[in-house]
């Protein structure tokens, strides 16, 4: 048994996230098309990679129906021109989909089944909205297995607050204000369009594309902020202001085994250190990325302290709260969501995993003097996803060959 594969981050790329529903960017373009736009885009921006090499494409979506269903990695792979010998297969972990097609082809890598994927995601909330034609088990209810508000995800974020008195308003407000800031403050810098892939949309006005995400809103205050409704619950906490919003969107990634990557002249990003899942109750999902972060810190052999980047999925102000009060770290702690995260930017469901692991990408490649970085999100029924990964550039790191 040949001992355990190296397994990098090459590239990871998305197309710029929507605002889902009819006068969003994509509502006349197909969900599957957005995910082969992606697969595209990375394709050509590592024209070394030859395409009858890639073993698997892993895509995933939370609702697979329609434009969004058919087995998304054989039919993307088809779609994107990759060669009939590609396989490519279709992933479910809700909003870790993305992460969880990166986790599952990586382990493959590592196994040694596989020498090269490209892992990703795609959710057109627009065309297909969150749990449309979903048919729970009568038995949650019956049974009392959930309560019925482990179902809305919003109404989970309002259970953290009252779990956590010292997680007010205010300070889910106030994260989110951070949240919109960074992004544009990223934007004015640049940093998050060199991974954008554009897209070509019609709409009532005619052809045009799609460069930049429509989601952010810069002009947001704390002022305007407090004086949103908050749908979940009268008199609540999360409101539209505090919550990742309703959008479209796709991610792909290309991942290699260390061997390949350096056959090909390929420069990782990042390489992967560990990963782990956890569940939780399924009335505070969003506390989920606690144990499932604990438990991928201890198959890696650190602690919280030797993390010095983090890409937190802002589902909810409130659950990214929870994570910081957790492990001590500050709400304006600046290692954490650096260009800010999914409150300005938006989550499309299975396609967040991978953005999270472009901007640590970008991230890393900034900071040579941070060994690790995470990345993490909470998952609907009560669930949480950790992956941790190693800086390629860290400066203790030169000269081991390891780049
Ligand atoms: C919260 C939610 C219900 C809001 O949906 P929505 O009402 O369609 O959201 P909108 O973007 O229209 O915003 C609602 C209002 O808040 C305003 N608003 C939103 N963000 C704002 C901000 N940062 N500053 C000021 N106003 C803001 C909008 O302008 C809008 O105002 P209007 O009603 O006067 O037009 C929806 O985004 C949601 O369900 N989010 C959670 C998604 C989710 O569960 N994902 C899975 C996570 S596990």
């Amino acid at each position: 048994m040949a001992e355990t594969a190296e397994v990098v981050f090459v590239d990871g790329v998305r197309t710029p996230f929507g605002r889902a529903g009819e006068k969003g960017m994509y509502w006349q373009t197909r969900a599957d098309d957005l995910a082969v736009k992606a697969i595209i885009g990375l394709l050509e921006r590592n024209p070394q990679v030859p395409k009858d090499r890639i073993d698997e494409v892993a895509i995933a979506a939370t609702t697979q129906q329609g434009d969004q269903g058919l087995t998304l990695g054989r039919t993307t792979a088809l779609l994107a021109g990759l060669p009939n010998s590609v396989p490519g297969f279709a992933i479910d972990r809700m909003c870790a989909g993305a992460m969880t097609s990166v986790t599952t082809t990586g382990s493959g890598i590592a196994f040694g089944a596989y020498d090269l994927v490209i892992a990703g995601g795609v959710e057109h909330m627009g065309r297909h909205p969150m749990g449309f034609n979903a048919d729970p088990n009568p038995r949650f209810m019956s049974e009392k297995l959930v309560s019925a508000e482990a179902l809305n995800m919003g109404s989970t974020a309002e259970r953290i607050h009252d779990r956590f008195p010292a997680l007010t308003k205010e300070r889910s407000d106030r994260f989110a204000l951070r949240s919109q800031q960074k992004v544009a403050a990223a934007y004015a810098a640049e940093k998050i369009q060199p991974d954008l892939i554009p897209v070509a949309i019609r709409s009532a006005a005619g052809w045009g594309l799609a460069t930049v995400d429509e989601a952010p809103r810069p002009e947001t205050t704390m002022e305007g902020l407090a004086s949103l409704r908050t749908p979940f619950r009268a008199h609540g906490r999360v409101t539209a202001g505090n919550s990742s919003g309703l959008n479209d969107g796709a991610t792909a990634c290309l991942l290699a085994s260390g061997d390949t990557a350096r056959e090909l002249g390929l420069t990782p990003k990042m390489r992967l250190v560990s990963f782990a899942f956890a569940g939780v109750e399924p009335e505070v999902m969003g506390l989920g990325p606690v144990p499932s972060t604990e438990k991928a810190l201890r198959k890696a052999g650190l602690t919280i302290t030797d993390i010095g980047l983090f890409e937190l999925n802002e589902a909810f102000a409130v659950q990214v709260l929870s994570f910081l009060d957790h492990f001590g770290i500050d709400d304006e702690d600046p290692r954490v969501n650096e260009y800010g995260g999914a409150i300005a930017l938006g989550h499309p469901l299975a396609s967040s995993g991978v953005r999270l692991m472009n901007q640590l990408a970008r991230q890393f490649g900034e900071h040579p003097e941070v060994r690790y970085g995470l990345t993490a999100m909470c998952i609907g029924l009560g669930q949480g996803g950790t992956v941790i990964w190693e800086n390629p550039n860290w400066v203790g790191n030169k000269g081991k060959g390891r780049k």
